[in-house]
């Protein structure tokens, strides 16, 4: 299906979100859409798909002027689109889900629609059991789940917004797979908006860039990385030297823990943080890695072994305590964990910092502001958390974190952040660093891992594997590890 869209605008109050975008899209065409945090790559994707409407300008899809005005609509016309965050109806099962919204008829037959799943699964490799509920679903089989959906509805466009953060190396192959099948198989169009621009360059066919809701470039593939930057920036960006500030302080000390997880168990696991230090935990989602991290936070308490902070026990103590302790959490699931849907930035800042019952709000709002400015956050005290960009909102979660903890644990620290802004992060993370914070992070980004951490640990089915000097090692050795290929690693 050939897509049109012409002379597109749309403003949120005093920002102008989506100014005069044309673009066309071909079918069995892959286009990337790439841009800055808060370039209106979202918006223009949600008005696309009917989640939200344009204030004007037109959509043609094969040349005719289409009106939708909800997903449902979108869907009937052709549009379906995954979701920065994907939202699903947690208490259904896989089937269930499946079969929501769909025309099932007068009677509904759970064989024929299990049938269904089961060829899309079959053809795209899909990892989906259909008795399972949506809540034990990893991002990736959510993902894998709506895209067999929308499939069956009858979708000939499909829209991906940041669809690989948050989804294993594995997971993403698969996505990609499919995606390619279905372009170049099926003639459908596919519409990838990403901040990973390997990604963007091992799937897309051409791309276009968006910068302050404006379309400022188009591009047809192939392009290296760093042409892309440069249309995307105007500019190259130099890539952060590595520098080791270990100090012999022990900031946090797992000793000897047993950590049993859903999928599964670590044994007998010693790690010791040091201030200044910065370890990275890699391996693919559901490996241990998450596990390690939240025992360091006081989420998951072990069921052998003592946990330490500097010299003090504080074994099966609650998260509360650990805070008290000085230690500092971001989750990565922003909206679901760190940030609370129809509150404002000073109502979150409020949260974190005061801390009695009685809220000086004027305090609150001009500590705000000073962290909007801090931290470059594109939205107003008064913005609802909810109506800033995905890569706003993870700026705001930092602006959150405590100035000087003993150590900041992160899950994804730069997930959905452009190029730029995800240094900018780093330089936040490396500067309270430099001051005696250990910093712990979780990231399915191997060159994020290869570039930050002084030390690595790669977790792979609850085995875990420590690599001691992580300048030493590079992407394809840590993907090798990832992939639980312990043995042949090479010698230091
Ligand atoms: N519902 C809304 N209410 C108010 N402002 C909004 C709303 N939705 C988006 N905006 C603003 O519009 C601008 C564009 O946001 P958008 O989410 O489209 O950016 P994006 O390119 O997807 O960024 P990111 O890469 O960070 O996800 C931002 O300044 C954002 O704060
Ligand atoms: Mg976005």
């Amino acid at each position: 299906m050939d897509i049109e869209v012409r002379g597109i605008h749309k403003r949120f109050g005093a920002v102008h979100a989506n100014n005069n975008i044309s673009l066309t899209v071909k079918g069995g065409r892959i286009v990337g859409v790439l841009g800055e945090n808060g370039a209106g790559k979202s918006t223009l994707m949600k008005i696309l798909s009917g989640y939200q409407p344009a204030d004007s300008g037109d959509i043609l899809l094969n040349g005719t002027r289409s009106q939708y005005h909800t997903p449902q609509g979108a869907i009937a016309a052709g549009i379906g689109m995954l979701q920065q965050d994907p939202l699903d109806v947690p208490a259904f099962t896989v089937l269930e889900n499946f079969v929501y919204g769909q025309k099932t008829g007068f009677v509904f037959s759970p064989r024929r629609w299990r049938e269904r799943l089961k060829a899309a699964s079959v053809r795209f490799g899909f990892d989906l059991d259909p008795e399972t509920p949506i809540a034990n679903l990893s991002i990736g089989q959510r993902q894998q789940l709506e895209i067999v959906r929308l499939l069956s509805m009858g979708v000939r466009t499909l829209i991906l917004d940041e669809p690989t953060t948050g989804i294993s190396a594995e997971q993403k192959a698969i996505l990609f797979n499919a995606l390619r099948a279905l372009a170049k198989t099926d003639g459908m169009s596919v519409l990838l908006v990403s901040h990973k621009l390997e990604d963007v360059i091992a799937l897309c066919d051409e791309v276009v860039v968006l910068r302050g809701g404006r379309l400022v470039g188009t591009q047809t593939m192939p392009a290296t990385t760093k042409q892309l930057v440069s249309l995307m920036f105007g500019q190259e960006l130099a890539p952060p030297a590595h520098i080791c500030l270990t100090t012999p302080k022990t900031a946090v000390a797992l000793e000897s823990v047993t950590l049993k997880g859903k999928r599964v168990t670590i044994e007998e696991f010693t790690m010791r943080i040091r201030s200044c230090e910065v370890i990275g935990l890699a391996g693919l989602e559901g490996s241990g890695q998450e596990m390690i991290l939240r025992a360091c936070v006081g989420l998951v308490r072990p069921t052998h072994g003592r946990v330490m902070i500097g010299e003090e026990n504080v074994t099966g103590q609650s998260y509360r305590d650990f805070l008290a302790h000085g230690i500092a959490f971001g989750a990565a699931g922003r909206l679901e964990e760190g940030l609370i849907a129809g509150l404002t930035l000073t109502e979150h800042i409020a949260l974190m910092n005061e801390q009695n019952a009685l809220v000086d709000w004027a305090r609150a709002k001009s500590l705000t502001e000073q962290k909007i400015k801090q931290y470059n956050v594109r939205g107003t005290p008064q913005s609802q958390i909810e109506t800033l960009s995905g890569g706003n909102q993870q700026r705001l979660l930092m602006a959150l974190m405590p100035e000087n903890p003993v150590l900041m644990a992160l899950e994804q620290p730069t997930r959905g952040l452009d190029v730029d802004s995800a240094r900018w992060i780093w330089q936040q993370l490396l500067d309270r660093r430099a001051n005696g914070t250990a910093i712990l992070f979780a990231s399915p980004d191997l060159d994020e891992l290869v570039t930050y951490s002084d030390r690595i640990f790669v977790a792979y089915a609850g085995r875990i594997h420590e690599i001691r000097d992580a300048t030493q090692t590079n992407i394809d050795e840590l993907g090798r590890l990832i992939g639980g290929n312990f043995e042949k690693e090479i010698a230091v």
